[in-house]
């Protein structure tokens, strides 16, 4: 697997673990030798994991990876939408390059099944709602430009030499573990402060909010059914709830009675802003018996107890005791 001591990546190396699988996990290189999320999992999964440090951006390194794989889980990436903006060209190899030799190794390694990682970003803005796979493909960001040229490598590779993988295109996705970065955990964070406001970007954009667990699911279940293999499918809730919103429902789960104000520094440009990704899930749940599990309360209620536990991985300074 790659991107195996990520956000999710974690999670389903524990998942595949439980299952009783033998996980091969890269982790990319760091002098410290360190392993990511990979550090939270139990110690009993831990103990089981073949763990690889190394870069996407490596063919021959990618390549001897792969090989013995019965199936390659690809979630190594680039993720965070600022960041691209500031650097595109290492999204460009690592997005699209660390994917290409990523299929280049299925190729070369008997062609074991590849569970490759797209992202409702690929689609911008809602032209429609609930989106589904054949909604247009817009970049509105690096990122998203990225990840669009990723999922076209492998359809490519899949009609071109028979590549037998599936494109998973999870909706955002939220749970224990995700880069204080990201929305929720930047709200939790400041909230464990019990401050009068707190302060987030644009609060109207539109999201279709998956706990991890159940994208963990989704992607199993991906590899576990043979009908999807050479297909695009979303993985989302179809359940839509805006940013206010979901401020106010961490709020509300935390018992913190704050105001919530736009602060302009935080908002994405005008027309590089997605405002609504609504997924239309019919094709998955058609095809595998996958469905959602957990409600957005109980989601929240989950990744609060998560950063209560770990305050060390909020923002510093955004959470004062
Ligand atoms: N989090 C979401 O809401 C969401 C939604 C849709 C799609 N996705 C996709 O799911 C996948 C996992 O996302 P995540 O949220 O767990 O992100 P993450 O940043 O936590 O995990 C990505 C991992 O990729 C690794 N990586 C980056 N560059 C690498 C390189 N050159 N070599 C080896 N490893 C490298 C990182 O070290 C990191 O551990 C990504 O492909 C992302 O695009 C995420």
């Amino acid at each position: 697997m790659t991107g195996a001591g990520g956000f999710i990546g974690s999670h389903l190396v524990e998942a595949l673990v439980r299952e009783g699988a033998n996980v091969r996990a890269l982790l990319r290189y760091n002098a410290a030798a360190s392993i990511g999320n990979l550090a939270l999992t139990a110690p009993d999964v831990l103990s089981q994991v073949k763990i690889v440090h190394g870069d996407l951006n490596d063919g021959e390194f990618v390549k001897n990876l792969v090989d013995g794989c019965e199936a390659v889980f690809h979630l190594g990436a680039l993720i965070a939408i600022p960041y691209s903006y500031s650097a595109p060209r290492s999204y460009l190899h690592t997005n699209v390059g660390g994917t290409l030799n990523i299929l280049e190794a299925v190729r070369a390694c008997g062609q074991p099944l590849l569970v490759h990682t797209s992202t409702s970003e690929v689609y911008g803005s809602a032209q429609y709602v609930p989106m589904d796979e054949a909604h247009p493909l817009q970049a509105q960001s690096p990122y998203a430009a990225t990840k669009i040229a990723a999922d076209k490598l492998v359809e490519s590779y899949v009609r071109s030499f028979g590549v037998r993988a599936v494109t998973v295109r999870p909706f955002n996705t939220y749970g224990p573990r995700q880069s204080a970065r990201a929305v929720i955990p930047a709200i939790i964070g400041q909230a464990l402060g019990r401050p009068e406001a707190i302060q987030l970007g644009a609060t109207t954009p539109v999201r279709d909010l998956t706990f991890v667990e159940d994208t963990v699911a989704g992607f199993i279940a991906a590899a576990s059914n043979e009908s999807v293999v050479g297909g695009v499918y979303n993985l989302g809730t179809g359940e839509s709830i805006s940013v206010g919103e979901l401020a106010r429902t961490i709020l509300r789960v935390m018992d913190v009675p704050a105001r919530i104000e736009s602060d302009a520094q935080r908002l994405r440009p005008e027309n590089s802003e997605v405002d609504r990704l609504v997924s239309s899930n019919a094709a998955f749940t058609a095809a595998t018996p996958w469905r959602p599990q957990v409600n957005i309360e109980e989601g929240i209620r989950r990744t609060v107890e998560f950063f209560q536990a770990h305050p060390q991985l909020l923002p510093r300074g955004s959470y004062v005791r």
